[in-house]
């Protein structure tokens, strides 16, 4: 059965909600009935909505600013505004600025519920291919969470490999690739303290996926075999010989400390560059890196669940900007553009929000949503980084226009200038993408960061640019080891 499309009813008056709530339900639809307009946020954010009715007048935060917050968290989410003749004149405006239609009170049922369904959103069906691609993200995301090592061994249990079972043949895991699919099942040998017997437990079913998770569990009790079937061993031995050829196969082999370097560097040099007056000297080291670490890239691919364990996730702009960094050299790598530009893009991200530097800490952590002259003064910081760094001769043009651009929108409502399409540098478009992504999956001081699949999902539906929607769909790709 479809899932009921969710629509929130929001007045101080629980009558006035519960009403509301009597006359939607009828009409099928899962009503969310809320009475402190302080909750808003939390729903917006965990809750799959479709439509909000609001009312207009409240205590504490009136329907303009509940319009606000739906702006930043769900700007899609579409908004009626039920108002008192007295406040005509403010719900004008509000449409104005956004919300989809106000209804004076006492609400008219016939005339609720064709606004309702004249605006509420209807789930687009996603293509089948993206759906695949984030279903095998989720998987990524969810094995990880998994990862834990009594579920493989009971109290009692040992895993024994003194000898071989009968009928199987011993494998070693590094020769095992995790995040693809096997066609044989693996064992691992149980031995049991209390019975004193041996036995086999099944670890991995034959045509699934050998998680990370998986792999995370038996390399914690320091297991380096398995055993499969020797029925199974032609399959296995069809499978390490694709394996072989793909480009991944040494990512199990070489330690990531290279990485967990580069990615320190990285953070490095971006609190340096924050930190102290912009000199050449450090823009030259950072320079050095961003080649080191295309270099390192080159050399070893890594998959996004390489990375993803490098990255903190502590919403400092230090870190956030040594993951779109790294995201983005690693993406451009993937994507096979040009080793210059890929440099470009590595210089221009890892200095993408320097501009932020200048803003108040206070508005930086700020908890509840930003006022208006507060975004103002956050939306200077793509010219400022811009200023900053300009003043360098050995910045190339095209890192100062990532610097720029990064928050312009295809469809011209993105800032600081409002340029679209093609006017915009490519590299900038590719910077925002990534940028998005780590910001939405990052926790908030004011919200709990998306799942990779959810971020990916909005991030999809939002862009208006088919090119742009084509260059989501390969970061996707990417980012699901494809
Ligand atoms: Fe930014
Ligand atoms: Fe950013």
């Amino acid at each position: 059965m479809p899932e009921k499309l969710k629509i929130m009813v929001l007045d101080d008056e629980p009558e006035i909600t519960k009403g509301l709530k009597r006359m939607l339900f009828k009409e099928g639809y899962e009503v969310i009935e809320v009475n402190d307009p302080m909750k808003v946020e939390e729903y917006l954010l965990y809750t799959n909505l479709s439509l909000l009715v609001t009312d207009f007048n409240m205590p504490g935060l009136d329907g303009l600013g509940v319009l606000d917050i739906v702006k930043k968290t769900k700007p899609e989410l579409p908004v009626i505004f039920l108002t008192g003749v007295l406040d005509l004149e403010t719900a004008v405006e509000a449409t104005r600025s956004g919300a989809a239609e106000y209804l004076t009170k006492p609400v008219n049922t016939q005339k609720l519920v064709a606004a309702v369904k004249k605006h509420v959103l209807v789930d687009e069906a996603i293509p089948e291919d993206v759906a695949e691609l984030i279903k095998k993200q989720k998987v990524l995301d969810e094995d990880d969470e998994a990862a834990d090592p009594d579920k493989i061994v009971l109290e009692d249990e040992i895993i024994s490999t003194e000898t071989i079972p009968k009928g199987f043949v011993e494998l070693r895991f590094e020769d095992i690739l995790p995040g693809q699919m096997i066609s044989f099942a693996l064992y691992i040998q149980i031995f049991n303290k209390r019975t004193k017997r041996f036995s086999l437990r099944k670890v991995c079913q034959e045509n699934t996926v050998f998680t990370t998770g998986l792999r995370n569990i038996l390399a914690k009790r320091n297991l380096a075999s398995a055993y499969i079937h020797e029925k199974d061993y032609r399959a296995y031995l069809e499978y390490i010989t694709a394996l072989k050829s793909s480009p991944h196969f040494n990512i199990e082999r070489v330690t990531n400390q290279k990485k967990l370097v580069l990615y320190g560097k990285a953070v490095e040099a971006v609190t340096e560059i924050l930190n102290k007056p912009v000199e050449n000297k450090s823009i030259t080291s950072a320079i050095g890196l961003v080649d080191h670490m295309f270099q390192t890239m080159v050399d070893d691919p890594v998959t996004y669940n390489d990375l993803f364990k490098l990255f903190q996730r502590d919403d400092t702009i230090f870190s956030h900007s040594a993951n779109v960094c790294l995201l983005s050299v690693s993406f451009g790598i993937y994507l096979g553009l040009d080793p210059k530009r890929v440099k470009v893009l590595g210089l221009g991200t890892l200095f993408h929000d320097l501009g932020m530097n200048r803003v108040d800490r206070k508005i930086l952590e700020k908890r509840r949503p930003l006022t208006e002259p507060e975004w103002r003064e956050i939306k200077l910081h793509p010219e400022r980084g811009y200023a900053i760094l300009k003043s360098s001769v050995i910045v190339p043009l095209s890192s100062l226009k990532i610097v720029l651009e990064h928050h312009e929108k295809d469809d011209g409502t993105g800032y600081p200038r409002g340029i679209a399409g093609e006017k915009i540098n490519m590299m900038a478009k590719i910077c925002r993408l990534v940028d998005k992504f780590d910001s939405m999956t990052t926790d908030k001081p004011y919200r709990k960061g998306f799942l990779a699949p959810e971020a990916l999902k909005r991030i999809y539906w939002e862009e208006s640019d088919e090119t742009m929607k084509k260059v989501v769909l390969k970061f996707i790709q990417f980012l699901g080891g494809q």
